[in-house]
């Protein structure tokens, strides 16, 4: 099978809010637009393209598996923007990253009110780890 996941369109408020929001705290590049598109491409060659619309939206959920070495960088970005984050989905324990399946995992809220996370192990990597269970005070964060 070669089915690969190669683009989605991401509902915005503001695009380039939002497109240079995502690709500042992840480290990643804002592209040039294309159309009504403003692409923002990740290292496995998915294009989040951002779009501007005028209509109400529903959060939508987009999950990013980085390094550890990244999870510090995207982290401390957060941290530096006064950027609230969350150990869990649904807004539970604020100012707190996850330990999930071994290793970190944090949300956060983009510009137009999409979900968005950081986690540095795939879910159910580590079988013996709980899910929801173990979270980290992260000092200076809103
Ligand atoms: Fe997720």
């Amino acid at each position: 099978m070669s089915v690969e996941f190669n683009h989605t369109i991401v509902l915005s408020h503001d695009r380039e809010e939002s497109a240079r929001f995502l690709a500042g705290i992840l480290g990643l590049e804002v592209g040039e637009p294309a159309g009504m598109f403003l692409p923002v491409t990740t290292a496995n060659s998915v294009t989040l393209d951002f779009a501007t619309v005028d209509i109400d939206f529903p959060m939508q959920h987009y999950a990013f598996l980085v390094s550890e070495d990244e999870f510090d960088a995207v982290l401390a970005r957060l941290v530096e923007g006064g950027i609230p984050i969350h150990a869990h989905p649904h807004g539970q324990h604020p100012r707190r990253i996850n330990r999930n399946d071994g290793g970190r995992g944090v949300y956060f809220i983009d510009p137009s009110g999409h979900g968005m996370e950081a986690f540095t192990r795939p879910y159910g990597s580590d079988p013996s780890s709980p899910l929801n269970g173990v979270t980290e005070d992260v000092p200076g964060a809103r």
